[in-house]
C-alpha cells in the first residue's frame, strides 16, 4: 500500500525502507523566536513549557512570543519583501532550488524531526517518520517545481490593445498551525507561499512548537535571505491574534478549530481585509454499501477514524453502513479496535499514542459519556487507560442515531460511531445534513453508485474505496464551514498570488 502525503492510504504506510531508530536522548536545540535568520528572546521575557503527552513530562521551555515579537517579525518579513531586496530580485528558478535544498535537509534530518514530532505530539514514531515527514518532503519538492512555472495569460481585448496578467506574490503571509500535524501543516502553507515569492510569519501551536523551530535552523542553513521566514511561538489569543489583526500582513492561512477560524476571518475583516484561507473541522461521512469489499471497507473505516489518535480533520467519524451488512461490519470493526496497540509512541509496534493534552482528553471522554447516556451501544473501549495519563481505549459505538452528540460534534479522538442506512437517497441526505463539508468516503463496487455519491456529497474531497489518500498534487479543503480556499496542488498557487492585469494601448493597429 502506498504512503501518501500526510496520511495513510487504506491503513498502512509504505515501508520499503526499514524504520530507523528514534533518537531517545535528543537534546532540543531551538527554543527561541526566529526573526531575520536569528534567534531572539521574547520581548516580555516570558517563556512557556511544552510537554511530552506520552509521559506528561515537560520537554523544555520556549520563548513566548506576543504582539511586540509579531511586530518585529512582520517588520523583518516586510523588509525582505521590499522591492529590490535579495528575495525579490532572486530569479524564480533559484527560489525553486532553495525549496529543493530545504527538502534535502529534511531528508538528512528526518530522524531528528520525526523524533521531535513524536516527543511533542505523542504520535507513533513510525507514522511521524513515514507519513508526516514523507508528506513534508514531497510537498516541498512539488512546490519547488512550480516556482518557475507561475504564469499569467495574454488576453485578447480590443484590437489595438495588448492585455496580459501577472501572478504576483501577495506579500507578508501569516500562517497559524495546529498541533495534530505540526510540521506537515506548516509545510502545506510554507511551500506554496515561498514558491510564489512571498515572505512568512509563522505561529506554531503552543502544544507543539519544536519541529517548526527546527525548520528555522534549516531555513538559515539553506540560505533563504533573512526575514523571508520568521517563526514566533506563542499562544493563540496573544501571538495568534496579533497576526490575524495585523495591518501589514497581507494573507493568513489557518488550520484549526471552526471557532478560531471564525475569529480569524473576523479579525481580517476588522483590520485590513487580508486574504484568508481556512482549513477547519469535519464530521466526515464514510458510506459503506452492501456490495462493498467488506475487508477493505472495515480496515479503511478503522484507520480512517483511529489514525493519529483520532485527531484528524479528515476523521471518518460518521460511518453509515447499509443495513444488510450492518451486524457483520460492526463485529469486524470491534475486532479491529480491540486489536489496536495503544502504548509508547516510540515502540515501532504502537498504533496509537496519547491524546495531545488534558483539554482534548477531557473533551473526548465527555463525548463518550454523552454517547452512553444518549443510548448508543458501547461495543468496546469507552474509557481512559488506567494510570496512563492521556491514553484512551479505542472506542466503538453501534446503534448511533443522527441526533446524538457523537454523530454531530467533531470528537477528535479514538471514537468510531457507526450508523445504519437503508437507501442511497436517504444516506445522501443524512451525510449532507451537517454544517461541515471536508471529506467523505464511499465503499462500493458499483460504478454508478460511486459516481452518484461522489457528485451528491457536499465535501471538498470524496474518496472511493480508499481513505486519507492525500497527495501534494491534489487540492485539499472544505465545503461549507469546513473552510475557505484550497491547500496543495496547483489550486493553492491562487491562494498565494494576486492577479495583476496589464493593458497596453498601441499607437498603431496591431494587424
Ligand atoms: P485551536 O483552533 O485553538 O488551535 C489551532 C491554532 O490556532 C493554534 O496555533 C492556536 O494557538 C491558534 N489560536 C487559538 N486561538 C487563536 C486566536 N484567538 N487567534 C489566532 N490564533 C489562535 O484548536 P484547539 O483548541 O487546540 O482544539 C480545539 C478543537 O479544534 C479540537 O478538538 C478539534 O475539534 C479542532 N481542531 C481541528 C484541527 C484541524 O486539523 N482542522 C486541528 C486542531 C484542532
Ligand atoms: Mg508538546
Amino acid at each position: 500500500m502506498a504512503a501518501v502525503n500526510g496520511a495513510v492510504e487504506n491503513g498502512q504506510p509504505d515501508r520499503k525502507v526499514p524504520l530507523p531508530r528514534p533518537l531517545r536522548n535528543l537534546e532540543v536545540k531551538y527554543t527561541k523566536i526566529f526573526i531575520n535568520n536569528e534567534w531572539h528572546e521574547s520581548t516580555s521575557g516570558k517563556k512557556f513549557p511544552t510537554y511530552n503527552p506520552s509521559t506528561l513530562e515537560k520537554i523544555c521551555d520556549i520563548e513566548e512570543g506576543d504582539k511586540p515579537d509579531v511586530d518585529n517579525a512582520v517588520e523583518a518579513a516586510k523588509a525582505a519583501f521590499q522591492r529590490g531586496s535579495p528575495w525579490r530580485q532572486m530569479d524564480a528558478l533559484s527560489r525553486g532550488r532553495l525549496l529543493h535544498k530545504l527538502a534535502d535537509l529534511l531528508e538528512r534530518d528526518r530522524v531528528i524531526l520525526a523524533t521531535l514530532e513524536t516527543m511533542d505530539t505523542g504520535k507513533p514514531f513510525l507514522q511521524a517518520y513515514f507519513i508526516d515527514l514523507e508528506g513534508c518532503i514531497k510537498t516541498l519538492r512539488y512546490y519547488a517545481g512550480w516556482a518557475d512555472k507561475i504564469q499569467g495569460r495574454t488576453i485578447p481585448v480590443d484590437e489595438n490593445f495588448v492585455c496580459f496578467t501577472r501572478h504576483e506574490p501577495m506579500g507578508v503571509c501569516g500562517a497559524i498551525t495546529p498541533w495534530n500535524f505540526p510540521l506537515l501543516m506548516l509545510v502545506w502553507k510554507m511551500a506554496p507561499a515561498l514558491c510564489c515569492g512571498n515572505t512568512l510569519v509563522i505561529k506554531p501551536a503552543e502544544q507543539t512548537p519544536l519541529t517548526s523551530l527546527y525548520i528555522g535552523s534549516l531555513i538559515k542553513e539553506v540560505g533563504f535571505p533573512p526575514g523571508v521566514v520568521n517563526i514566533v511561538p506563542g499562544y493563540g489569543p496573544t501571538a495568534g491574534a496579533a497576526i490575524s489583526t495585523h495591518h501589514s500582513i497581507d494573507k493568513i492561512a489557518f488550520t484549526g478549530s471552526t471557532k478560531v477560524g471564525k475569529l480569524i476571518k473576523e479579525a481580517a475583516s476588522k483590520s485590513n481585509l487580508k486574504r484568508v484561507t481556512l482549513e477547519l473541522g469535519g464530521k466526515n461521512p464514510c458510506i459503506v454499501c452492501a456490495d462493498a469489499d467488506l475487508d477493505l471497507a472495515v480496515e479503511c473505516a478503522h484507520q480512517g477514524v483511529f489514525f493519529n489518535q483520532g485527531q484528524c480533520c479528515t476523521a471518518a467519524s460518521r460511518v453509515f453502513v447499509e443495513e444488510q451488512i450492518y451486524p457483520e461490519f460492526v463485529k469486524r470493526s470491534v475486532e479491529f479496535a480491540k486489536k489496536r496497540l495503544v502504548g509508547d509512541p516510540f515502540d515501532a509496534r504502537t498504533e496509537q499514542g496519547p491524546q495531545i493534552d488534558q483539554n482534548q482528553f477531557d473533551k473526548i471522554l465527555e463525548l463518550i459519556e454523552s454517547g452512553k447516556k444518549e443510548g448508543a451501544k458501547l461495543e468496546c473501549g469507552g474509557l481512559a487507560i488506567e494510570d496512563r495519563g492521556l491514553f484512551i481505549k479505542p472506542t466503538v459505538f453501534s446503534e448511533v442515531t443522527d441526533n446524538m452528540r457523537i454523530a454531530k460534534e467533531e470528537i477528535f479522538g479514538p471514537v468510531q460511531p457507526i450508523m445504519k442506512f437503508k437507501s442511497i437517497e436517504e444516506v445522501i441526505k443524512r451525510a449532507n445534513s451537517t454544517e461541515y463539508g471536508l471529506t467523505a468516503a464511499v465503499f462500493t463496487k458499483n460504478l454508478d453508485r460511486a459516481l452518484t455519491l461522489a457528485s451528491a456529497l457536499q465535501s471538498g474531497t470524496v474518496w472511493i474505496n480508499c481513505y486519507n489518500a492525500l497527495y501534494a498534487q491534489a487540492p485539499f479543503g472544505g465545503f461549507k464551514m469546513s473552510g475557505n480556499g484550497r491547500e496543495l496542488g496547483e489550486y493553492a498557487l491562487a491562494e498565494y498570488t494576486e492577479v495583476k492585469t496589464v493593458t497596453i494601448k498601441l499607437s498603431q493597429k496591431s494587424s
